[in-house]
């Protein structure tokens, strides 16, 4: 079914809804009365996580223009580029990744074990490589596509696009379907390349859920900084597929403060936050992205009032805790 007059087509892969489940043993010990998770880690199996929502918009556009290869980038273990490369080998395509990484030759393990089990073709290159030299790279692989007579399409890191945007408007559709629009929910999300709260924020708005908050917790870079990249993300989605929303109806929430020394680096609390969810839930966190976001919600959600109800999206990532077992040994 149509989300809306002007959503883009997409290809079905992810399983969907994902289901809403209540956090009985962490809501005690948290102190709140009611927790709840957005399971999103259970989209699928190799294509688990958030990233496949948005990679249904970016691979139906890529079909339509005819692409027989899927070109991406991102760190070593990262989970966008491990859900494109099972997508591809599950839809026949070739797949071409751009890897940061910080040793020559990255161990095979968590994300990077699987995209070489998708058959992925990979390059590693320097964080400094990588970030200085990326618009080249990206060029360069696509060259190599095109002389080998295939035909490439393109997209950044994490699918954080317009286009992409879609796969969270979809994923409020069905929180609307399992929660209803009045209770006063507060919606939490590991935020990134930003394209996950960017599409809560518009299905927030286009499905008129007033009394919701959506709350991303900052991951990789400063909040000024996500301020300004969620905006500019939602403002060229408006734009592009001319929803009817104002600025006011898309406010930018951010939980400040728990990104730790930087991108993929954990610290104590969100390690401690890895086992309580495991001890307590049976709950797979990552390292990166959800350990940090929870450990974030955990702290936000005391300062709301006793009527909100919080809501976790779980964005997946579980594969990149195996590459780093030694943070629980
Ligand atoms: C497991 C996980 N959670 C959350 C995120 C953040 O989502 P976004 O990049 O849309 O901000 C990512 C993105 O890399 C991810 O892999």
């Amino acid at each position: 079914m149509k989300l809306h007059p002007h959503e883009p087509p997409r290809v079905e892969l992810a399983q969907l809804p994902t289901p809403v489940v209540e956090l009985k043993q962490l809501a005690k010990r948290q102190g709140v009365h009611r927790l709840l998770m957005k399971r999103d880690d259970l989209t699928g199996l190799e294509l688990s996580g958030n990233k496949i929502r948005k990679l249904e918009y970016m691979v139906a556009e890529a079909l339509a223009q005819g692409s027989d290869t899927l070109v991406t980038h991102g760190g070593v273990q990262s989970n966008h580029c491990r859900a494109t490369a099972a997508l591809c080998a599950r839809l026949g395509l070739h797949v071409r990744l751009i890897l940061r990484s910080a040793g020559v030759v990255p161990e095979m393990d968590g994300n990077l074990f699987l995209d070489s089990l998708f058959g992925a073709e990979c390059s590693y290159h320097s964080p400094d490589e990588y970030t200085s030299k990326l618009d080249e790279l990206v060029a360069e692989s696509l060259a190599q596509e095109a002389m080998s007579g295939r035909k490439p399409y393109f997209f950044p890191v994490g699918a954080s696009v317009p286009l992409g945007c879609w796969g969270y408007i979809r994923c409020v559709a069905e929180l609307v379907e399992q929660l209803g629009c009045e209770a006063p929910i507060d919606l939490y999300c590991a935020t990134s390349s930003g394209g996950t709260q960017a599409g809560l924020i518009l299905g927030r708005a286009l499905f008129q859920c007033e009394k919701w908050s959506v709350r991303g917790v900052p991951v990789s870079d400063s909040s000024d900084y996500f301020r300004q990249k969620l905006s500019e993300l939602v403002r060229e989605t408006i734009g592009l597929y001319s929803l009817n929303l104002l600025p006011e109806h898309t406010p930018i929430e951010l939980v400040e403060g728990y990104i730790g020394e930087g991108y993929a680096i954990p610290y104590p609390t969100a390690i401690e936050t890895i086992r309580l969810a495991g001890r307590y839930e049976g709950l797979v966190l990552d390292p990166s992205y959800t350990s940090k976001a929870m450990t974030g919600m955990f702290a936000d959600m005391a300062t709301r009032g006793p009527d909100r109800v919080p809501v976790f999206v779980h964005t997946g990532g579980a594969f990149g805790l195996f590459a780093r077992k030694d943070l629980l040994a």
